[in-house]
């Protein structure tokens, strides 16, 4: 079985989203020929309808290939409207719930994989405090119940069916930023290895990156698609492929010269859970 996921992240519609690399996304997705495209947050900028109806119309597009799974980011949330209430959370997400449906957190299921999700962007809540104060709204929670939640999913899943985590947060350090995306990050990363997932997407840095999360866990974290790259660095989306014994992740780098993405580095691990358990298969036959 071959699985693959178009990875894309923080487009921003706004102001400062690149038009010519939302085009060059759109062209070039059908030939990538994707089960799945992954959104992972801060589709726009503010929180505008404007913003959210021009993203509505790179979904829809995306759309004509295969289906978009969507999360909100940091920048999707209105956190002025409740700031520090635990009540009515619901508020902060009014606008985003009316141009991408109700489920903040959604979960899809094929075959070969389990895709769900976990909500990190709350807004001010106590769980995202930091003592930094620019980072108030910015940083994201990864709260308990979540995680266990999308546990519970994963574990329910067959054997075969490759386990795929969505947060909108990058769960590693920021090359460039030399910043983690979540608070508590420490708790969060041993959260999510618990959790059983394969592969985690990411976004919220605007720098690509993939490695491996405690050995256990292939992480992507795909750049942005909108002129604050980090770094003012070409901008990078990923390919998720997910095969018996390999997780790949293919970088796709804005070639500004040919206004064209082009293909740059793989990087490719074995699937480490199958890994430990052809082990114990082993051991016991
Ligand atoms: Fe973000």
């Amino acid at each position: 079985m071959t699985f693959s996921i178009v990875h894309l992240s923080d487009p921003h519609f706004g102001n400062v989203a690149d038009l010519q690399l939302i085009q060059a996304v759109e062209d070039l997705v059908p030939d990538l020929e994707p089960r799945l495209t992954v959104l992972s947050g801060d589709i726009s900028l503010r929180s505008r309808h404007g913003e959210y109806q021009a993203a509505r119309a790179f979904v829809r597009e995306l759309e004509r290939t295969a289906p978009v799974f969507i999360i909100p980011g940091n920048h999707d949330v209105q956190w002025w409207w409740r700031p520090f209430i635990p009540f009515g959370a619901q508020a902060k997400y009014r606008k985003y719930v009316r141009y991408f449906g109700p489920v903040l957190a959604p979960t899809v299921k094929f075959p070969e994989a389990v895709v769900a999700s976990a909500l990190t962007s709350h807004g001010i809540t106590w769980g995202s405090l930091t003592y930094r104060v620019r980072d108030l709204a910015v940083k994201g929670h990864l709260p308990k119940k979540a995680i266990e939640r999308v546990g519970q999913i994963f574990a329910e899943a067959d054997p075969e069916q490759a386990r795929v985590l969505v947060v909108h947060h990058n769960v590693l350090r920021g090359e460039l930023s030399q910043r983690m995306g979540l608070a508590r990050w420490r708790q969060a990363q041993r959260r999510i290895v618990e959790s059983g997932a394969d592969v985690v997407l990411c976004g919220h840095d605007h720098q690509e990156q993939s490695d491996l999360l405690n050995g256990k866990v292939v992480v992507s974290c795909s750049g942005t698609l909108c002129t604050r790259t980090r770094g003012g660095r070409p901008a990078v989306f990923h390919r998720v492929t997910i095969d018996e014994g390999s997780i790949s992740v293919e970088q796709y780098r804005w070639e500004a010269n040919h206004r064209v993405f082009k293909r740059s580095d793989v990087y490719t691990y074995p699937r480490p859970r199958r890994m430990d358990e052809a082990e114990v298969a082993t051991s016991v036959g």
